[in-house]
């Protein structure tokens, strides 16, 4: 089609989702779209619709908009009915009507509303046992078709995690479907295209369940099973349009006797301590027509709201592609049965499917996965607490591809025991997993162990990036702790598009905020041991503001804004109650931890990562100032003059409080009453002494002190980490901000790299210099968040920065450093691709730089250190290659 394309304008994309998209929630969809450069003056686009509800027929319409329109244009048409179809072009046109370039299309397609929704969720009708390791059931249904389907969907949910069949071939390549919510208030239904697996006359669907995050044991310290309830079911929906126009639906029911269940051959399965499968219990042909179920049960109907069932907003999580082992080696077994040790070279999210063949009836293989290996070459186990990532597999004696389906593994090594004969990469194909998001942000450098370094931020995020935001994707954790996700999102916005997956978990945040009165440690939130009871803590409640506002920023998107202000506002009122009356938050929040600080400082003992140097006082008062900042900014955006006046008063009561507690400025140098790299970092990075230049610009000396004196070593936990590069930068301390960078002497982030890490770790230590695992029972290779550095690395070697939200104006101000030649990164911003790549040659910087239609990017130029000569230019949407003096 469209023959008269260019790739002048791009195809539009649909709210935050990116390429075609079935089954979502907005009647109303916004559309966004980019320029290949600036459009002129007065030119216009029409957009046109195609859009058709199953069995009617194809209706076109039109509308024009301005060409600066091209950012979330509210839907020009009349709302999508439940289940309508649309295909959307654009024309680009200038003011006299010539056409410059069209679009491809772009398809999406409405999900469904609440009153189509007619099918109910079934699962077992046999009485479980009351353990958390229960045999898993199938479930299936057959069904005639009139004619051969023109259109067919399939809308899947299910209490607990579900894998579909049609007529023996899986629907879809998502993983752990539905995802984790709040099943409680809210669960996601998904839609598939099924056309091409139905026929004319008999056909069958399928179900595998699993217990997933619903019934499954969750979290630590023994965790909780049946959290959300005891039964797990599907519900499925099947619509489907015959070539004769006939209109046939199908839904999982209690009532009308073809819908059977039976147990299948996954004996068990646990999101975290792996699958265990026997192939002997396969009944083969079970999702086809024609199977004999007449030993099945009827299937009993598990009840649920199904006003609580929503369309998605974010992608699911899929299929990323292969893992290559780097390295096999027996290690073991005897006779024909080997056993095996696995290097996949790289840490991250991931399963092996293996080809079990050459096994006799009821012979077993064992896989058990690691991060690390001990000191002795064996897999380091212990860090994964209960969640040991152990599949079992028995053979019914047949050849097969075998793949655990509802258990996640996270692992670079891997055993496999019980293997006949020679084990080769032929046999291995192991898929990597996360959430499907569109990449936005490269980082490259002339220093290797800096790249390095930004791979392994990207992995750590893609691995715990799974359906919610988690700490960890290996031990018995995986949770979605709000810290973590405070301190990373900027970072995480650069890379990726994070507007779907994050604005999708902040609802979860909200609806516990409603429920426990709090913003809780984390959402979903699962009472577990000294968390058990939610309470207000700073940075981990802060995240409620900061994320919404780190989407805003990095999407323009003033919705996010609009539906989090609730959560905002709630946790804004919910602290300023706890404010002692000079404006500092040093009431001790009411649960066994008290506030937590510049976490995991690595001063702290391994078994008490809440042992910090900096006063918890200190830290929980600035970050709350940072939240009241951004609440104050939030409230113009949405035009509440009132709330934005209130909060930026309350803003300076803070600040005031804060320099009078915590500041010494009697002396002839700034001095803090915490001495140390978070107290100055995190003041200066907040603005909080933005009122002061000689104050702001003192801490930031001190702080450079600090860091000279430490011979250039990091001395902050999760708290400080993400802020102390940024405020030397902002104070001219760029060498110090490269000295800690560039250190490769525990603690540092290239001593990390040093260690062989493929992923950034909990903490600085996790691996101490002799090789040994650290001994604390909390000790993670794969935690985003003291990656959160990688921002420094965007905006000051790099050089890009959002000054204003969407990146409609950013700053270019690449600081050069720590004997780099050559930085480069590149965003894909809503309006298009920002690049800043440079070469030092003879002290001068060669600058390329790419500014997209509709942005402004204000390069820096001049010295930094001196301060005297430096200006901001103005550059427009292009190509731009500057040549800027240093010095
Ligand atoms: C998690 C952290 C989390 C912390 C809260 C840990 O167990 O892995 O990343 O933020 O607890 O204190």
């Amino acid at each position: 089609m469209d023959s008269g394309y260019t790739a002048v304008i791009s195809a539009p994309e649909v709210e935050h989702f990116h390429g075609d998209v079935l089954g979502i929630g907005d009647h109303r969809p916004r559309l966004s779209w980019t320029y290949a450069s600036q459009p002129p003056e007065g030119a216009r686009v029409t957009v046109s619709v195609t859009r058709r509800m199953p069995g009617g027929d194809p209706v076109r319409q039109e509308a024009e908009v301005d060409a600066g329109d091209n950012l979330l244009l509210a839907w020009p048409f009349a709302p999508l009915s439940s289940r309508e179809e649309a295909v959307v072009t654009l024309l680009l046109q200038d003011c006299d009507g010539r056409d410059l370039g069209r679009s491809l299309e772009r398809r999406f397609e409405s999900g469904l509303d609440v009153t189509d929704r007619i099918a109910d969720f079934v699962g077992p009708s046999w009485s479980e046992v009351e353990t958390d390791h229960r045999h898993l059931p199938l479930v299936r249904t057959e069904f005639g078709l009139p004619s051969r389907p023109k259109a067919a969907r399939l809308y899947l949910s299910a209490l607990g995690v579900v894998q579909a069949e049609v007529n023996g071939g899986r629907v879809g390549s998502d993983e752990l479907t539905p995802g984790w919510t709040v099943y409680r208030d809210r669960l996601e239904c998904w839609a598939y295209d099924v056309t091409d697996q139905l026929n004319k006359g008999a056909n069958a669907l399928g179900f595998w369940l699993g217990d997933g995050w619903y019934r499954g044991r969750l979290g630590f310290d023994g965790g909780m099973a049946n959290f959300y309830g005891d039964r797990i079911g599907v519900f499925a929906q099947l619509e489907v349009e015959g070539e004769d126009g006939s209109i046939t639906h199908i839904y999982s029911n209690s009532w009308d006797r073809r819908w059977k269940t039976s147990m299948g051959p996954i004996v068990c399965s646990d999101l975290y301590e792996g699958e265990t499968y026997d192939a002997r219990l396969e009944e083969p042909g079970w999702s086809r027509p024609g199977f004999d179920d007449s030993a099945w049960a009827p299937v009993a109907e598990v009840p649920y709201d199904p006003s609580k069932i929503e369309n998605p907003k974010l992608q699911a999580v899929r299929d990323q592609g292969k893992s290559e082992p780097v390295s096999i080696t027996r290690i073991g077994g005897e006779g024909g049965c080997g056993s095996y040790l696995l290097d996949f070279g790289q840490n991250r999210t991931q399963r092996m499917r293996l080809h079990m063949h050459g096994l006799r009836k009821g012979a077993q293989v064992s896989i058990r996965h690691a991060e690390v290996l001990e000191q002795d070459g064996t897999l380091a186990t212990r860090t994964l607490r209960r969640g040991q990532e152990h599949d079992l597999y028995t053979s019914d004696g047949s050849d097969a591809w075998w793949e655990p389906r509802f258990t996640m593994h996270a692992f670079r090594y891997a055993s496999i025991e019980g293997w006949p004969g020679e084990l080769t990469t032929d046999d291995i194909d192991c898929r990597i997993y996360y959430s499907d998001m569109e990449r936005t942000g490269w980082f490259s450098s002339s220093n290797e162990m800096l790249d390095k370094l930004h791979r392994n931020v990207l992995w750590s995020m893609r691995s715990n990036f799974v359906s919610i935001p988690t700490d960890c994707p290996q031990r018995d954790e995986r949770m979605g702790w709000t810290g973590d996700i405070d301190l990373f999102a900027p970072t995480a916005a650069y890379l990726y598009d994070v507007q779907g997956f994050l604005s999708s978990w902040l609802k979860d945040v909200r609806i516990e905020q409603e429920k426990y009165g709090t913003v809780p440690f984390f959402a979903p939130f699962v009472p577990l041991g000294v968390w058990a009871k939610p309470c207000a803590i700073a940075i981990w409640g802060d995240a409620a503001v900061a994320v919404p506002w780190t989407l805003y920023m990095a999407g323009g998107d003033e919705r996010v804004l609009a539906e989090s202000w609730d959560l905002v506002s709630g946790w804004v009122e919910e602290v300023r109650g706890y404010l002692s009356p000079d404006g500092v938050w040093d009431r001790r929040p009411d649960y066994p931890l008290g506030q937590l600080g510049d976490w995991l400082d690595p001063t702290a003992p391994p078994d008490d990562p809440t042992q910090a140097v900096t006063q918890k006082e200190l830290v929980a008062s600035a970050y709350f100032a940072r939240s009241v900042d951004y609440a104050s900014r939030m409230a113009q955006v949405l035009g509440m003059e009132d709330k934005c006046s209130d909060y930026k008063k309350l803003y300076e009561r803070i600040v005031a409080g804060y320099h009078a507690r915590f500041v010494d400025v009697s002396g002839s140098a700034v001095r803090m009453t915490s001495d140390t790299q978070c107290a100055y970092a995190i003041s200066v990075a907040f603005g909080l002494f933005d009122g002061n230049p000689r104050l702001k610009q003192g801490a930031g000396d001190r702080l450079a002190e600090l860091v000279r004196e430490s011979g250039g070593k990091v001395a902050t936990g999760f708290a400080g980490t993400p802020f102390v590069l940024p405020a030397l930068s902002e104070t001219s301390h760029d060498s110090e901000a490269y000295s800690l960078l560039l250190s490769t002497d525990c603690p540092s982030w290239l001593y990390q790299v040093r260690m062989g890490a493929t992923t950034t770790w909990e903490r600085w230590d996790s691996m101490r210099p002799d090789g040994s695992i650290n001994p604390g029972g909390m000790t993670s290779f794969n935690h985003y968040a003291l990656g959160s550095v990688a921002q420094w690395m965007h905006e000051r070697i790099g050089g890009l920065k959002a000054l204003e939200p969407g990146w409609r104006t950013f700053e270019v101000d690449p600081r050069t450093g720590g004997g780099l030649t050559e930085g480069s990164t590149s965003h894909l911003t809503p309006r298009g691709l920002a690049e800043s790549s440079w070469k030092l040659v003879d002290g001068e910087l060669h600058l390329h730089l790419v500014v997209p239609a509709g942005s402004t990017a204000r390069v820096m130029v001049g010295a930094v250190t001196s301060g005297v000569d430096r200006k901001a230019e103005d550059y427009g949407p292009g190509t731009h290659d500057l040549l800027i003096k240093r010095r």
